[in-house]
């Protein structure tokens, strides 16, 4: 419904300038592998780009973590580790997997506080239902350091997720409801346009897509492509019969019927016009 859109459009704003973001993401696999959007974040944290070898992967970590701090040097063990280039570090490999698990936790913690003295900083974890069990053990740590830091922690779940931060003072909770029909007519307005001719078409629209964002970006997307609607963004005209369209019934079809990335790995046809009008 467009929490990750939400999260983008805040992380893009002025009110994060001055902030370190790091972001990291859950997939649906990610249950079964421990840590990932953990190592995630330390990737983007100690700038490990893909074609690094171990050897540089080794020299970043080591550079960063002790120009931040030289009394976090005992943590560097752990991040070579998760990141997998520890080599045959011996008394890492000599710990049994409770107190590796121990020492992780207690290494990210610490990073993580200590980094926040520097600027503010802001964690983002989306997709929590797909989280993996050691990740959540970070995460519930992390919480109870919160109030004590400059630390933000943005997280995202669909409804199925279930957490115990609801009670604590400094969780809130911002639930992402369908679009208000209102809404939904004036991104309409924006992308297709004005023309009284389509007003049928929008009232079809905003009663199949039911609020939902992407549904509505996509089934604007297929209309296009198959030429009902001709003309340029903002100003579309009905070049066939509105009773002839055909507009897939669910989102699971758009989703069937659309061929290639992911629709947000994709750029929405909405962004430009809603940006021009200050929409978003
Ligand atoms: N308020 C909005 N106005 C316009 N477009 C929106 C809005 N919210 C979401 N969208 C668009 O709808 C699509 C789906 O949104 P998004 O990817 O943020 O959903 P999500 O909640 O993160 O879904 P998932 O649970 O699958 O990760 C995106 O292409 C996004 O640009
Ligand atoms: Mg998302």
């Amino acid at each position: 419904m467009g929490k990750s859109r939400l999260f983008w459009e805040f992380t893009h704003s002025r009110r994060t300038v001055d902030w370190l973001i790091l972001e990291s993401g859950s997939v649906s696999y990610g249950k079964a592998t421990a840590y990932l959007p953990v190592i995630d974040l330390l990737k983007a944290y100690f700038a490990i780009e893909d074609r690094n070898d171990a050897r540089r992967i080794r020299e970043k970590v080591t550079g960063k973590l002790l120009t931040l701090d030289k009394a976090l040097e005992p943590s560097l063990p752990v991040f070579l580790a998760l990141l997998d280039v520890a080599g045959e570090d011996q008394p890492w490999q000599s710990l049994d997997p409770p107190q590796r698990r121990q020492r992780t936790l207690e290494a990210i913690k610490r990073l993580v506080l200590r980094e926040s003295q520097v600027q503010p900083l802001l964690l983002v974890l989306e997709d929590l239902h797909w989280i993996d069990s050691e990740t959540q053990a970070i995460l519930d740590s992390l919480i109870e350091s919160l109030p004590a830091a400059r630390l933000l922690l943005l997280v995202n779940y669909r409804p199925e997720y279930q957490h115990g931060w609801g009670s604590k003072t400094y969780y809130s909770q911002v639930r992402i409801d369908p679009l208000p029909p209102e809404s939904t007519g004036e991104i309409l307005r924006a992308v297709i346009g004005d023309d009284a001719a389509l007003q049928p078409l929008k009232q079809l629209l905003i009663a199949r897509t039911d609020g939902n964002p992407l549904f509505l970006e996509e089934s604007v997307r297929t209309l296009v492509e198959t030429n009902v609607l001709i003309g340029e963004r903002g100003n579309y005209r009905l070049a066939k019969p509105i009773e002839s369209i055909q507009v897939p019934a669910t989102v699971q079809a758009v989703l069937a019927a659309s061929p290639t990335l992911p629709p947000w790995r994709r750029e929405s046809p909405f962004d430009s016009v809603l940006a021009r009008r200050g929409a978003i």
